[in-house]
């Protein structure tokens, strides 16, 4: 029984999780209208705001599992990657908690809890298996070879896919966060009404999102230039088709390469309904099994980082009380 902690970026969230993947309760206040006002997360009103809400949120986390302190086995937390003040607030928590109720702490990577995600979705799911994770900061093709050993084939070389959603659809004034806003008018636009770039890098397992971003700047100041109106459905539709192109291409390669027959999707991005049907609809024309959890579990939230952390408790894999954030975290560090 896992008390798990999350406040890596603008969500507070805590939930309890048994034996791993069955969760008790989630619990999560997100902060999104209060960063909409800025067009983006601000850190030191993210960290502000977890401060907070942080106790009401345990508080009711354990309510709603109708479990006490005395009842866990470990406090889990996530302590990287994120912004570091927010991180601070949840690390703080959860040494203080395991602390005064003499429990063990668990250090957990937010990725890594993404990732994981999919094991509480589906109960059967077992590593090996390959796993795209797309959120507002990472855009990483993983090899979970088990539940503890993560390896990262391909990554972003500069923006992740989730934050060129956000900072296209901050172009098109639609507001914060861009990606289901942008996945909403996407649907009534021409995914072929213009032909965005598919960047390839040297490791063609890698991404670049930046280039398609700038590519949607360039092509709508043309546009304004001339005095042109567009359509900006189109444009929504046209960027996402070109993101969601290369992130399942790149993943079925990944998952060919490796000879995973298993592919599931992890983080923010992988709520985007486009981003969904065509990974199913590529995996199921080479005959790999596709996973993806519900949005709930897609988007920032507790329940995937308690998951996480059953595996490491089951290897006794524990943190001191002088556990500090960490803002950037290789994923292979666990
Ligand atoms: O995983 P997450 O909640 O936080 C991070 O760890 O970053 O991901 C948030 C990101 C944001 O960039 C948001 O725009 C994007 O996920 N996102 C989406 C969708 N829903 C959330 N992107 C595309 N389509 C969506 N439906
Ligand atoms: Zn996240």
């Amino acid at each position: 029984m896992i008390l798990a902690i999350e406040s890596s970026c603008d969500e507070t969230a805590a939930a309890v999780v048994k034996n791993g993947r069955d969760v008790l309760s989630n619990v999560i206040n997100s902060q999104i209208d209060i960063h909409k006002r800025y067009g983006g997360v601000v850190p030191e009103i993210a960290s502000r705001c977890h401060l907070e809400a942080i106790d009401t949120v345990i508080d009711e986390a354990l309510a709603q599992a109708g479990v006490t302190l005395d009842a866990l086995d470990a406090v889990a937390v996530t302590y990287g990657p994120g912004l570091v003040g927010a991180l601070l607030v949840g690390v703080s928590e959860a040494k203080a908690i395991a602390y005064a109720a003499k429990k063990p702490l668990i250090a957990v990577h937010h990725i890594r809890g993404h990732i994981m995600a999919n094991l509480i979705a589906h109960k059967e799911l077992e590593p090996p298996f390959l796993c795209l994770v797309a959120s507002g900061g990472h855009s990483h093709i993983v090899h979970v070879k088990s539940y503890t050993d993560f390896s990262v084939l391909g990554r972003t070389c500069d923006d992740a896919a989730g934050e060129a959603y956000d900072k296209v659809a901050r172009v098109l004034g639609l507001g914060y966060p861009g990606g289901p806003l942008i996945d909403k008018l996407a649907k009534e636009g021409d995914p072929a009404a213009v032909q965005f770039p598919r960047v390839r890098m040297a490791n063609p397992l890698d991404f670049s999102f930046s280039g398609v971003k700038t590519a949607v700047i360039n092509h709508l100041h043309k546009l304004e230039q001339k005095g042109e109106a567009y359509n900006k459905a189109d444009i929504a539709a046209s960027f996402q088709a070109a993101v969601v192109d290369v992130l399942c291409s790149h993943t079925v390669q990944a998952a060919l390469g490796t000879g995973a027959d298993k592919c599931a999707l992890a983080g923010g991005v992988a709520a985007n309904s486009a981003l969904r049907a065509q990974m199913e609809r590529v995996c199921r024309e080479h005959g790999i099994s596709f996973y993806v959890p519900p949005m709930a579990l897609c988007t920032d939230n507790a329940a995937m980082i308690g998951c996480a952390a059953y595996y490491q408790y089951l290897r006794g894999d524990f943190a001191g009380l002088d556990l500090n954030a960490v803002a950037s975290l290789e994923l292979g560090t666990a």
